[in-house]
This record gives C-alpha cells, structure tokens and sequence, in this order.
C-alpha cells in the first residue's frame, strides 16, 4: 500500500481482512501516538466534507503526523481540473500544479474529488483521481471520488464485522436506492458494493428500473465476488429487503437521465415512496439500518428508523477514525 490507497484493489487477498483487523485493534487498543511523528499530510477537497475531513485529520494527529486541510474555492485557489484549459474564467491555479506543490511539502496526499455526473463513462474513468496519482511523487488516498469512496467501505465493513462476525461470506446486505432532491453520484453505492463482494455476501441491490446500477459498475462488482457471494438486483424494496441482516440505503443520480434535469427530477419524485420506514426494516431478519451520512431525514429514511434501535449510523461514521487510523498507519508506516 506504500504507494497510496486509490481503492479497495489496492488490498490485494487477505490485504483487506488485514487492514480490517488492523482497524479493529487500533479501536479496541488505541493508536500507536508516535507511529507517524514528524510526518506531513495534505488534505485537498472539492467539495465539503464533515466525516472524511474530521477521520482524516485526527487520524493523522492522532498516531503524530501535522496536517492540513484545503479545500478548493474555500481556504484555497479554485482548482482548474481540466488539462489543456486556457484558465480565463474563475479558476486561479490547476490541479496539476496544486499537486506538484503539496508532494514538495507533503508526505502524503488525500484527496477528494467529484462526479461529472454529465457521462457515466467519463465517471468510471476516473480522471481527476488519475491526474492526482499520476501527477503526485508521494503515496495518494482516495477520499472520495468519481466512481468510489474506500475509506467509506473500510468503515462500513467494520460495521458490519462488528454486527456479524469477522467472516462475513454469504451474510445477505440489501444495497437500496432511495428518494432525494439532488441527482447525486454513484461512489457510495459503487464502494458498498465492492466491500461486500470483495467479503463473499449475498448481495441484493434494489433500486426502481430507471435507476438500476449501470451494467459495467455491476459487472465490475461481480469480477470482485469473493467464493460465496452472489448479487442479485430488484426492481422493488420488499423482496430485496426479505430476509437480509443489513438495509444501506442511498440515493444516486440515473446515468441514463445526466442530461435531462427535469426528467431525471421527475423520475426520482415517481420514487419518492422509497424512503426506509419501520415498514421496510421489518421485512428484514433483525435487520440494521446502514448509511453513509450525511442523510436527507423524511426523505431516505424516516426519522422512527434513524431514531430508533436498528439503526448503526453513527457507529459506522465513527469506525471512520479506525478505518482511517490504519489506512495512514499502512500508507506512512511503508513510507517511513
Ligand atoms: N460519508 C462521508 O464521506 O461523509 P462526508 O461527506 O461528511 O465526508
């Protein structure tokens, strides 16, 4: 991992399970307090952030290593993101130069990007995250981007360790779609699924059809299926919910709809009754309500299950520090 953490495929085989525990033991123990001492980290942001910014910095501080936080048209210059622009809008410095700058300063680099949400395939390819990475001569971590969100996986893994057991093969998670104002990415959604199939569970995903996951995202995710899991996708909540441990819900924009607004409005308001209820859960086989927060109340989920006893959000927004803890003990301890 010495060369940054850009997803979950850069924790090969038992890499995962690996950190998992490393994770686990650094929550239970606490960190090593001087395991980063004397080292730099940089934190870049292109949009706003409580959970991943406050895991991060205090992960960094917390095992000795000084950090800092910028953010992109806020503390700092707005990052241009696109090679080759001639930069006479409102953009004062590029990305390509903003990174050269911190990998002087820095001994590590996280960064948090952003969907175009204009071409799916665009998305996939990641190209602001592969311009840090390329452009960076020290480790980078993915804190969020196009397609994928690590950090937020490592967390929801752990959560899930902690409710099922260390072995989470065959464990059935139902991945649902659900309602909100704003057409929003797919790197939750996209980073749930590859954690639970990287782990072998019984994966459902429901989502309405105008949503449904993009074949390639899927087919990505079925390439990562670990022995014994499976993945199965519905086109309504009650039979994907049926039986399963675990509800994540999130909302996400329709590929198919980016460049028409007003449909795509008007497709997610014909779903509005998707939001999770006491209804949905008990559908469910003891099921835990999982999110990656921050969540729209009343609108992805009622506040009777947010409220209420199956929630385990805030447990899962607190394995953020842990998870992050042993990603920077991995990344800077191989540096180092
Ligand atoms: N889940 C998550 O990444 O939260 P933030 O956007 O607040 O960092």
């Amino acid at each position: 991992m010495t060369r940054g953490f850009l997803s979950l495929d850069d924790l090969p085989g038992g890499d995962l399970r690996s950190l998992l525990a490393l994770a686990a033991r650094i929550k239970a123990h606490g960190p090593d307090r001087n395991l980063l001492a004397g080292m730099r980290v940089a934190l870049l942001f292109f949009n706003p952030s409580l959970r991943t910014r406050a895991s991060m910095e205090l992960a960094a501080q917390t095992q000795g290593a000084s950090v800092v936080s910028l953010s992109s048209g806020g503390e700092s210059w707005k990052l241009e993101t696109r090679r080759g622009a001639v930069m006479d809008g409102d953009s004062q410095e590029h990305l390509v130069d903003a990174v050269r700058v911190l990998a002087e300063m820095a001994d590590l680099i996280a960064v948090r990007t952003f969907a175009g949400l204009a071409d799916f395939d665009a998305d996939f390819a990641e190209p602001v995250l592969g311009e840090v990475a390329r452009e960076s001569r020290v480790p980078v971590v993915n804190m969020e981007s196009a397609m994928d969100h690590p950090l937020q996986a490592l967390a929801d893994l752990q959560t899930m360790q902690e409710e099922f057991g260390d072995d989470l093969t065959g464990v059935p998670v139902t991945l649902t779609w659900a309602p909100h104002p704003r057409a929003l990415p797919l790197a939750v959604p996209a980073c749930f699924l590859r954690g639970a199939a990287r782990m072998g569970m019984e994966i459902r995903v429901a989502a309405p059809p105008e949503f449904a996951p993009p074949a390639k995202l899927l087919d990505d995710v079925r390439s990562k299926l670990a022995p014994g899991g499976s993945l199965r996708v519905f086109d309504a909540q009650e039979p994907a919910v049926r039986g399963t441990r675990a509800v994540y819900a999130k909302a996400w924009g329709s590929p198919l709809l980016y460049r028409d607004p007003d449909a795509h409005l008007a497709a997610r308001k014909r779903h509005w009754h998707w939001t999770v209820r006491e209804a949905t859960m008990a559908h469910g086989d003891r099921a835990v309500f999982m999110h990656c927060l921050p969540v729209r109340r009343n609108v992805v989920v009622a506040d009777e299950v947010l409220d209420g006893p199956r929630q385990r959000v805030y447990r899962e927004a607190g394995n953020r520090l842990s998870t992050a803890q042993a990603v920077l003990a991995r990344v800077l301890g191989g540096v180092r």
